[in-house]
């Protein structure tokens, strides 16, 4: 099978990587891909969020199957271009990435598909969210309705700064608080079934002990010891498959993988937010450990072929991924500065590196090249071994003012 794979992050890495250790995958393209993945695949340096330029490109390598990273490649319309043409694409059409890209509308299609959530308002004017700030109470929930990276949501105790965020949006949905431990289920769907993946967990403040401010992620492992052995059924029943019956009903199927992010409250499972991609960096410990290979299942997906009593294998023991981040990152990530001690990184016993925000410069040095710039991911037969295996491994690397959190996987 001939595979391309879109965007330039570390879940891109990643996605490689797996569809690289795929049999059936004979020809592995990225468009336009990272330092890390010209190792495995061919990179093109083309936009990945201009259909023209990328069904093109699927057209010039006879593409079997493309995969989509980026919500921002789904919401320019690359999966309706894709498929126009006649190309198997994971990913969803513009129309149902919108589960993504508004937050209202994803409230929209959980009220009707009756998933639980949390209590939403969804406010136009500073009037109606200092109304909604008051209803609610603190802790403040304050949600930028569009797209913003994982970095548009705004929890404090402070109402001041609650309604300064609401006021420098626009249109927001505030929203009441949810207590619970988080949680990232991806299920993969052909548009009518779905099968999940393991549950990861993220961690997305930016500094340990849950501080700082909100980033795209900042470490994830696998599996989850205290999760509830009957949380994926829960999840797929009450979440995943009402939400992907509605888009069905909507005439806007859902095709790709819908990433539920879930909090375990008090008062039960709620849905914190529907992402229409894989999750970064909960991808890089979830594909780790996928035995079953990645291009058949996706490709399955693509052309609406998924059999929803298919459940993926897994490799027994865990992962755990490390997010090197940029000084700066996540407000103002300085870029340029050399990496160095990956070779000796990739010594450590049971851990690899994969590239999120790198290039090489002209003088082909490794260079930062965004906020999130390495992945450390360490693995093992149980999370401790994982989490030793990975912070050793981040120790032998070296990037300027480069941070990163001492305690992802830390169960203590
Ligand atoms: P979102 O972009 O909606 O995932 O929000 C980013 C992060 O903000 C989530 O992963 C949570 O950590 C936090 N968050 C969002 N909504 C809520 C909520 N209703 N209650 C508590 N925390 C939330
Ligand atoms: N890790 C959170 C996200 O991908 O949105």
């Amino acid at each position: 099978m001939r595979v391309l794979v879109l965007g330039s992050g570390g879940r891109e890495h990643a996605l490689a990587r797996a569809l690289h250790r795929d049999p059936s995958v004979t020809a592995l393209h990225c468009a336009p891909g990272n330092p890390g993945t010209a190792d495995i695949a061919d990179n093109h340096q083309i936009d990945p969020t201009d259909p023209v330029a990328v069904t093109e490109l699927a057209g010039r390598l006879r593409a079997e199957l493309v995969v989509v990273g980026p919500e921002a490649v789904l919401v320019a319309g690359v999966g309706d271009a894709l498929r126009r043409a006649g190309f198997p694409c994971f990913g969803p059409d513009r129309a149902a990435a919108r589960i993504e890209a508004s937050k209202a509308f994803a409230k929209e299609v959980m009220a009707k598909a009756a998933v639980p959530t949390a209590d939403a308002r969804i406010c136009d004017t500073t009037d109606e969210a200092e109304k909604a700030l008051d209803a609610f109470g603190p802790p403040y929930v304050v949600k930028d309705d569009g797209l913003a990276a994982g970095k548009g949501v705004v929890v404090t105790e402070d109402r001041a700064a609650a309604a300064e965020h609401a006021a420098a949006c626009g249109r927001v949905v505030i929203e009441e608080f949810l207590d619970g431990p988080e949680v990232s289920l991806f299920a993969l769907s052909d548009g009518e079934n779905a099968v999940p993946l393991l549950p990861a967990q993220d961690f997305k403040r930016a500094y340990d002990g849950d501080e700082g401010p909100n980033t795209g992620g900042m470490g994830a492992y696998t599996p989850l010891p205290w999760a509830p052995p009957e949380l994926v059924d829960e999840v797929m029943s009450t979440v995943v498959q009402p939400a992907v019956d509605e888009l069905r009903r909507r005439e806007t199927p859902y095709v790709g993988v819908l990433y539920a992010g879930l909090s375990l409250t008090s008062k039960g499972v709620r849905v914190v937010e529907f992402n229409a991609r894989f999750g970064d960096p909960e991808t890089q410990v979830v594909l780790d450990r996928l035995a079953t290979p990645l291009a058949k299942l996706l490709q399955a997906c693509a052309i609406g072929a998924l059999d929803p009593d298919f459940r993926p294998e897994w490799h027994p023991g865990a992962a755990v991924t490390v997010v090197i981040a940029a000084e700066g990152y996540p407000s103002t990530p300085v870029k340029g500065d050399e990496i160095t001690g990956l070779d000796e990184a990739a010594k450590v016993d049971g851990a690899y590196i994969l590239h999120a925000g790198t290039k090489l410069d002209a003088d082909g040095r490794l260079v930062a090249n965004g906020g999130r710039v390495l992945n450390v991911v360490g693995t093992g037969p149980d999370l401790a071994t994982a989490r030793t295996t990975a912070y050793e491994a981040v120790s032998e690397i070296t990037l300027r003012a480069s941070h990163h959190r001492t305690d992802i996987a830390d169960l203590g």
